[in-house]
């Protein structure tokens, strides 16, 4: 099993091109299911969870035909990848797929509306908390869909003439049930208001795709989306936008090392919040024309305390690289999560790198150490190992972070990416 190495110490000083996101690729893979025309997407990345997705649609009848286009000599891939479904072929999404990736589970959708019916397995995912389904349900339910769960799958299906517009208000915010609740809406019948919505920019991405395959929606980034029903939808071109959680990272990992980097094909306005605190924490970040400077030399690291929030606020995807960042701080910071209630694994695995946290219920109190020296540790879940990689390089020595298929899963080719910028990364194959 592959492991990375890093020998810490570098400054970074380079640029570093920011790959399409992954959490909006996959919604709009996802909507090639609710057209019989085919949806192009640019920009994909190339990371595990896309593949694994690439096979769950395959299993429903998507044909995929991929251009690889390479951008940079021996640097980033973005994918122009086609997607076709003439027919669906199969309205079961079985465990054996669905338990990989918790974001298959959102094919539910497009099936029930197209098809009037689906099956599938109760998801998996990261292990960050019990991340139940009921508002998924309680959402389609109100569309009169009729579902039952039985034997780990819930099995939907639409009344006679299809699903049905209706005003549902999510007792929490979701952005995955409001992904599957805009996609299921896009082909009912009347007009669906769904409340309290997501206001991610994934989900603007996925409404503003939609709408050039012919869907009707409005109201995307704010929390009242309104959907009017179409009779069925077309093909359309579309560019996956800018990774935010990516963006974040690198910052973080300049703020975190010292140094000057560019991230290339960005935008600031994706993760205001996240940037913010990493300019309290010392760095200095710019607009430029191709996308965000972020420069830190000399001044030490500040402590800032954060609390998630679903966005506009502080995004739980970056709770962990900003830990990771607090754990050099000159002082006491605290990191409080709302979305998840078990998302605090790397606690134990920067403590083997010297960091001193303590956990009290949601919140993580983390006093700053002036060192952290190189360890083995293992990773636990996408964004926390990534969190190790961000210590690793501020760290003394060497760091061996192993179970990095949960890197690859959301970070493509993050050894080159940092490499390029004079980090001492590598990848080790057992
Ligand atoms: C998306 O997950 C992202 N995944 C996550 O990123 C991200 O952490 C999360 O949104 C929050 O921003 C993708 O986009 C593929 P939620 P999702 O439904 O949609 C609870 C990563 O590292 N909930 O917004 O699954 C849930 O348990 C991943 O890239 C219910 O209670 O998250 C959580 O506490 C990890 N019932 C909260 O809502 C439900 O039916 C928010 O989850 C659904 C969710």
């Amino acid at each position: 099993m592959d492991r990375i190495r890093i020998v810490g110490g570098n400054q970074l000083n380079g640029v570093i091109p920011i790959s399409g996101a992954k959490n909006a690729a996959l919604p709009l893979m996802i909507a090639s299911l609710l057209t019989d025309d085919t949806l192009t997407l640019e920009n994909v990345p190339h990371l595990a969870d896309v593949e694994q997705l690439i096979r769950i649609l395959g299993n429903h009848g998507v044909d995929i035909s991929v251009n690889g286009r390479r951008e940079r000599q021996g640097e980033s891939y973005a994918r122009t990848i086609h997607f076709t479904c003439r027919n669906i072929v199969d309205t079961t999404a079985p465990y054996e797929l669905v338990s990989k990736m918790r974001a298959s589970f959102w094919v539910i959708g497009p099936l029930l509306a197209r098809e009037g019916k689906a099956r599938v397995s109760l998801p998996g995912g990261c292990a960050i908390g019990t991340r139940p389904v009921d508002l998924f349900i309680e959402g389609l339910q109100a569309l009169s869909a009729n579902i039952e769960i039985d034997g780990g799958y819930v099995n939907a299906t639409a009344p006679e003439g299809g699903l049905v517009g209706a005003r549902y208000t999510f007792p929490k915010v979701s952005v995955g049930a409001t992904h599957v609740l805009m996609m299921a809406a896009t082909l009912a019948n009347g007009t669906t208001v769904l409340g309290n919505a997501a206001r991610e920019p994934e989900v603007v991405d996925l409404a503003n795709c939609l709408n050039a395959m012919g869907a009707k929606i409005t109201g995307q980034g704010t929390a009242t989306i309104t959907i009017e029903g179409v009779r069925s939808l077309s093909g359309a071109r579309h560019r996956v936008l800018p990774d935010r959680i990516e963006t974040g990272t690198y910052a973080m990992a300049v703020a975190m090392t010292g140094g000057d980097v560019i991230l290339e094909d960005t935008d600031m306005a994706l993760l205001d919040t996240a940037l913010e605190a990493i300019r309290r924490a010392g760095a200095e970040i710019t607009e430029t024309n191709s996308g965000i400077r972020v420069v830190r030399n000399g001044a030490g690291i500040k402590p800032v305390d954060i609390v998630t929030d679903p966005f506009p606020g502080f995004p739980t995807d970056l709770q962990a690289q900003f830990m990771g960042l607090m754990t050099m701080a000159k002082g006491t910071s605290h990191i409080t999560e709302t979305i998840f209630e078990n998302r605090f694994m790397h606690v134990q695995e920067l403590a083997r790198l010297g960091a001193k946290i303590s956990l009290s219920g949601q919140t993580a109190k983390i006093e700053g150490v002036s060192r952290l020296k190189g360890a083995p540790v293992m990773a636990t879940d996408l964004r926390a190992s990534v969190s190790l990689v961000i210590a690793g390089l501020a760290a003394e020595g060497e760091t061996m972070v192993s179970r990095v298929y949960h890197l690859d899963r959301g970070f493509e080719r993050l050894e080159e990416k940092l490499t390029r910028c004079g980090a001492h990364v590598e990848r080790v194959s057992d």
